[in-house]
């Protein structure tokens, strides 16, 4: 068994784990108000942008200085697609705030080269400082970003092929599991090690053992969340089903 120094959190909800993960958000950007903010998809961090939306709209916290870059993108989607991953951030997040449109950052899915995409994706990133606080949500065969098992923990953005399992779980969004993307750009797992304080997310029955095994299990690349035991600042916050299989 790996030792880990992740900080656990355990709420008793999807409301307070979401609350938590706000909290720890708003006072980050408070007291660095041009912090680089690493965003993800999936239905996990709704609960977050939805508390981040509210805290702005009462207490007028600034994103103006903010500057964000997105964990994955589709391959084949516009930017325009409604199931694009730059549709959900602005239609979840962006269009309830005050950033600048050129200060959000997400993988182009529908780039012509595909391979200087990811080049360029890295060194935004990069030139951007890194990431101050990044949100991740986990799947359930362990994967973060769209880094699927077996993904080298040296990676840096790169083009991925999402399991079948990924594109089952996430057929929810799209009329059909054939609409889904077979392929996707995603930050690499050395790329999301830069960041310099993690949140890991995990609600709900079907993200249990993938959070026992993140916690409890080895360190492997069969499991790429299981890097994170390897980060000096993450904090995982679970609701209760997500801690069932805990101690
Ligand atoms: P979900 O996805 O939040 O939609 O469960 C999480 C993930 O696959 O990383």
């Amino acid at each position: 068994m790996t030792q880990t120094t992740m900080r656990i959190i355990k709420a008793d909800n999807y409301d307070e784990m979401s609350q938590i993960a706000a909290e720890i958000f708003i006072s980050k950007i408070k007291q660095k108000p041009d912090a680089v903010l690493g965003l993800a998809t999936g239905s996990t961090p709704l609960g977050l942008y939805k508390n981040l939306i509210e805290d702005h709209q009462k207490n007028g916290t600034s994103y103006q200085q903010i500057h964000t870059v997105n964990l994955d993108e589709y391959i084949g989607l516009s930017k325009d697609n409604p199931n694009s991953y730059h549709s959900y951030m602005m239609n979840n997040l962006f269009k309830y705030l005050d950033i600048p449109q050129n200060h959000i950052h997400l993988p182009h899915g529908d780039a012509v080269d595909l391979l200087q995409e990811c080049e360029r994706y890295e060194t935004i990133i990069n030139d951007l400082g890194n990431v101050e606080l990044q949100v991740l949500g986990i799947g359930k065969n362990g994967h973060i970003g769209f880094n699927e098992p077996g993904t080298p923990f040296s990676s840096k953005t790169h083009i991925i092929e999402l399991k079948e399992s990924t594109r089952q779980a996430n057929a929810r969004f799209f009329n059909h599991l054939d609409e889904v993307p077979k392929q996707a750009i995603t930050m690499g797992i050395s790329t999301i090690m830069k960041s310099k304080e993690i949140i890991l997310l995990a609600s709900g029955e079907a993200k249990a053992e993938a959070t026992y095994k993140l916690i409890h299990g080895d360190l492997t690349e069969q499991l790429p969340a299981s890097i994170l035991k390897q980060h000096p600042a993450v904090t995982v916050i679970v609701d209760k089903e997500a801690a069932s299989m805990l101690d």
